[in-house]
């Protein structure tokens, strides 16, 4: 290739005083003249920070990705992006989601690149480089950080998140000290990288890889292993053929892509974000997705994968039990094999290569044909545009319930009243969250998987139907119905709930129902006043009012598709 070839020339090669402007800044970082010479320029998107322990580690891998890069003859050029530390954000990573999509593909598009290597890891920086790369849509590799070690706490495996809300419930019903508890912090995130249970962010992680964005093979390589450096590094090389090549993500996903990913998310027992998530990329690629897709496309797919929070292992099992590839071949059957991928390699090349180490953590589909999806899509006049329920990892016998709802309008009612002695509330109660949702929190948080009521706790309940128009972390585990769309705050019937409403779930039919007249539903439909709080200015003020519904990816109205790669005006 040549250099007018690349779209680093229209700056580096500009003739005058653009192209001395362009070049001459980069002489303080010593460049050699030559580096502009026909050499694809390389962006590496960084998302670390101290703001974010679960990326901390990625400017180690950043060198790695700029090593192969030289060595294929590309200039790599490293720039920071906004980073979503899922533990210390407030009020939740997600609101920032799109945002840092926004900053992601206009850091892209505004400079001089050719091709980019996109470092992500935790929940929200997987997505958000995806949609932002999307939308620009130059020659592209994503690169998750890969998974901390086991936790290990008195002699036994512990997981991120998974076991923070068991050790939660356990204090809760004095089975715990709050000691024990703190004693389990250290225990649990022993080494770099992103939570080692499957999680959202293992889930995006291994998503993006079926997808076709990240290195074969690599998802699933804990962060501490050696073997996650030489995988930066040969996407460095790669991402240098990848421009040559003019290989860009819209030629890689695809909706057959698409479909192989909510297999693959069934098959791993996978987060319920990655709904929302992938929903969201497919709206930048301009790729035809519904919510409805992950029902019908996933349907019959069984639980091959024994990991948190459905199953009992964690991620660093599941890489030496052979991983990602090796789980899908289980279910190879249901797969579109001839999708391709950044190494320009087929899935089903990718599938064949792989083999199962260890059935416990990886389990045969012959013995597995009777387990159900895990993730199931509920319709009824409470969710019109439907929720979703994780049933892999909620109780079978709550599966088909009817119960009175117990209705909290709010994250602050709910923290006021669920441990209230005087709450009226059974074992059989199902307990409503409300103005959770996108619009209405705003940012929609990981919630949805309320606290038992603390008196039922210590009775020996441990798991309850929860509805919401929230999300739960993919750690999270229970019986719990999360983003019902329309969400409560922008007039959805979840807002109509009453306490005491009967409220059935039929899992095998796919139903939720409020049983309550439509009669009477119009009467309080005409005395609601939907609760919005639009701030006058900033952030959220657009957040709030362009926000789309979980259904459709809870993305931007305006950043649906993409700009392209193109900027036709100059600065000087
Ligand atoms: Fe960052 Fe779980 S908190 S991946």
């Amino acid at each position: 290739m040549t250099h007018q070839k690349l779209r680093s020339s229209e700056w580096f090669a500009a003739p005058g005083k653009t192209g001395v402007g362009h070049r001459t800044w980069l002489n303080i970082q010593g460049y050699p003249d030559d580096s502009f010479e026909g050499r694809p320029v390389i962006g590496i998107c960084n998302t670390a920070s101290d703001l974010n322990p679960c990326n901390a580690h990625l400017t180690d891998l950043a060198h790695d990705v700029e090593r192969g890069v030289l060595q294929a003859g590309g200039l790599p050029l490293t720039f920071p992006a906004m980073s979503l530390g899922e533990p210390l954000m407030r009020p939740t990573a997600m609101l920032y989601r799109n945002l840092m999509s926004m900053e992601v593909e206009e850091s892209i598009r505004a400079n001089p690149l050719d091709g980019v290597i996109l470092l992500g890891g935790c929940d929200k920086t997987t997505p958000a480089l995806l949609m932002g790369a999307a939308s620009v849509d130059l020659p592209s590799i994503l690169i998750t950080g890969g998974p901390m070690l086991n936790g290990k706490y008195r002699g036994r495996d512990i997981g991120s998140g998974t076991d923070v809300w068991r050790f939660s419930e356990a204090v809760r019903a004095g089975e715990m000290t709050e000691a024990e508890f703190r004693s389990t912090e250290a225990c649990m995130a022993r080494s770099a990288g992103h939570c080692m249970t499957m999680g959202t962010a293992s889930t995006m992680a291994c998503l993006t890889e079926v997808l076709g964005m990240q290195m074969p093979g690599s998802s699933a390589i804990p962060a501490a292993d050696s073997r996650r450096r030489k995988s930066a590094w040969l996407a460095g090389r790669r991402i240098v053929e990848m421009v040559t090549e003019g290989l860009r993500p819209s030629t890689i996903v695809t909706r057959e892509s698409f479909e192989n990913a909510i297999v693959a998310n069934a098959a791993l027992g996978g987060s319920t974000n990655a709904i929302v998530h992938l929903l969201a990329i497919a709206g930048r690629l301009g790729v035809g997705l519904e919510l409805d897709d992950f029902e019908d496309v996933a349907r019959d797919i069984p639980l091959i994968a024994n990991i948190q929070p459905s199953g009992k292992f964690l991620m660093e099992d599941f890489f030496y039990a052979g991983g990602l590839m090796a789980t899908l071949s289980e279910v190879d059957d249901r797969l579109h094999l001839d999708a391709t991928n950044v190494a320009g390699t087929t899935l089903g090349d990718e599938i064949a290569a792989a083999e199962v180490h260890d059935r416990d953590v990886i389990r045969s589909r012959e013995d597995h044909d009777a387990l159900p999806e895990s993730t199931v899509v509920l319709r009824g006049n409470l969710s019109p545009s439907g929720a979703v329920l994780k049933r892999s990892a909620a109780s079978p016998e709550l599966l088909q319930h009817r119960g009175r709802a117990v209705v909290f309008d709010g994250l602050e009612d709910l923290d006021a009243r669920i441990d209230d002695p005087d709450l009226e509330v059974d074992p059989d109660s199902v307990l409503v969250l409300r103005n959770c949702g996108p619009a209405g929190y705003p940012g929609m948080p990981e919630v949805g998987n309320m606290p038992l009521p603390a008196k039922l706790l210590a009775a020996g309940v441990t798991d309850m139907v929860r509805i919401s128009d929230a999300r739960m972390s993919g750690t999270a585990y229970g019986t719990v119905i999360l983003h019902v769309a329309p969400e409560a705050a922008i007039g959805g019937p979840l807002g109509l709930v009453r306490d005491g409403d009967w409220i059935s779930l039929d899992v095998d039919a796919r139903t939720l129902s409020l049983e309550v007249s439509d009669a009477e539903l119009e009467t309080r439909r005409s005395a609601f006043t939907p609760p919005v709080d639009i701030p006058d200015r900033g952030y959220t003020r657009l957040y709030i009012q362009h926000v789309t519904q979980a259904d459709s990816g809870a993305d931007f109205d305006f950043l649906t598709g993409g700009s392209g790669p193109y900027v036709p005006k100059r600065g000087f």
